[in-house]
């Protein structure tokens, strides 16, 4: 659990139940109120989310426990669930990041550094659980997706190869889809929208505020639905309490929303009404992650097994001038499985920095809004089009050729033998 999936919920007005065997994670999440209610077993969970739903009340309750007997009394009770994922560490799995059931989260914790073979067994006989509970749990209707923590690589190396979709090995990806092939590759990255972010280096609350609302005047929420979330999350930020530390935000946006967000606060660093930001965004992103269990999952061309992504981000970065780049292993899906290309920018008032935002933001989105176009992405070939209209010239973007790809297959049949 990191809080996070609690405090989702409750702005989208769900009931969400979330296991954790560590109690003072729990313990910490209730003190910041980012969840409201804690129960001891699966029973007690499952009464205190039907209470709330019967009262239409959104609502965050941690399970203290293993999810895997959570799943399990939610199968055989057979207690519907609409939305299912998974937010344990798998990407480490067998070093910490996932609980084998059936211990409590001291007795793994001693168990993984007396005996590591142990350790290891019992994690795989908790996946392959894990799995056959949602199993049953969707057969019954619930929508599970992964949500790019490997997951589901995990459960494969457990040993179920049922999990593959091609029924032998991982090339071809799973049978219940990442969140990124679903949801945020054709909803969000495939247009450029992205989590842009900012951090406030004042440490001033009152320099945050002053951002946001320069950030919501930026945005034109009758644009795309997309834009209408994105004006409505900033818009509620305040609201929601979002911030447990340092003073920065994270929005969503594409390239021009970023650029034009990223100028409005240099200018109000320019004209002293607020001290300098630093911008960035998450690795998890339109363009700088080469990642085929995640980021780059819903890249069809056969090209996301490649790390060329990431790197040309990286270098492109560096070479428009932004104040911190990284080019790193391992993201998000773990060590070997990514490459991430990252950049941090510091916003100190000068025209310098303005022209450092034009051409590195749009090199830091377009890049990945291409290469997902040259997979024959339907909305990022919209986007690219649309670029190459608005640039005229100054900045252009290949499109792909389309053919018919029966035609194709006819024709490498009858000649390549
Ligand atoms: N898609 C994204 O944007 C995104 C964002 C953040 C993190 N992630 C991925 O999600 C995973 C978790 O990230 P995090 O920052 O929340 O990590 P974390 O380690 O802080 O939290 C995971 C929690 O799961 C608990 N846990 C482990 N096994 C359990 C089990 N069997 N039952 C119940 N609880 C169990 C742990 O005690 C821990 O508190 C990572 O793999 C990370 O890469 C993805």
């Amino acid at each position: 659990m990191s809080g996070a999936q609690g405090k989702a919920a409750e702005i989208a007005h769900a009931v969400a139940i979330v296991a954790e065997v560590d109690k003072s994670r729990i313990d910490t999440r209730m003190e910041q109120g980012w969840i409201k209610k804690c129960a001891e077993t699966p029973e007690e969970s499952i009464r205190l989310a039907k209470e709330s739903m019967e009262r239409k009340e959104a609502m965050s309750i941690a399970y203290h426990g293993n999810i895997v007997d959570l799943l399990e009394y939610a199968s055989a009770e057979r207690i519907h669930i609409d939305l299912l994922s998974d937010q344990t560490s798998c990407h480490n799995v067998y070093n910490g990041g996932y609980c084998p059931v059936g211990i409590t989260f001291e007795e793994r914790t001693r168990l993984l550094q007396e005996d590591q073979t142990k350790f290891r067994k019992l994690v795989d006989e908790t996946l392959v659980r894990h799995f056959n509970a949602i199993k049953g749990l969707v057969a019954e209707g619930t929508y599970f997706f992964d949500y790019g923590n490997a997951f589901m690589k995990s459960v494969f190396d457990a040993g179920v190869t049922e999990i593959s979709k091609n029924g032998r090995d991982d090339k071809d990806g799973f049978i219940w889809p990442s969140y990124v092939e679903d949801i945020m590759g054709p909803m969000l990255f495939d247009y450029g929208y992205g989590p842009f972010r900012w951090v406030c280096l004042s440490g001033k609350h009152e320099d945050l505020k002053a951002t946001d609302r320069a950030a919501m005047e930026a945005i034109d929420p009758e644009r795309r639905y997309q834009d209408r979330d994105n004006y409505n999350w900033i818009r509620d930020a305040e609201k929601n309490q979002l911030v447990v530390g340092t003073e920065a935000r994270i929005l969503y946006q594409d390239a021009q929303g970023r650029i034009d967000i990223a100028l409005k606060f240099n200018q109000l660093v320019r004209e002293g009404k607020i001290g300098p930001v630093m911008i960035g965004r998450d690795h998890h992103d339109v363009s700088g992650t080469d990642s085929p269990f995640r980021e780059t999952s819903n890249i069809k061309d056969g090209s996301n097994v490649t790390a060329d992504m990431a790197v040309q981000c990286y270098a492109g970065n560096a070479a428009r001038g932004m104040s911190l780049i990284a080019l790193h292993n391992g993201g998000g899906t773990g060590i070997g499985k990514a490459i991430n290309g990252g950049f941090g920018l510091v916003l100190d008032g000068s025209e310098l920095v303005d022209d450092i935002i034009r051409s590195a933001i749009s090199w830091d989105v377009m890049g990945g809004v291409a290469r997902r176009n040259w997979a024959r992405n339907e909305h990022s070939m919209e986007t690219s089009i649309a670029f190459n209209k608005e640039k005229n010239g100054s900045d252009h973007i290949t499109i792909p050729y389309l053919t018919d790809d029966e035609a194709v297959k006819r024709a490498v049949e009858k000649y390549v033998k």
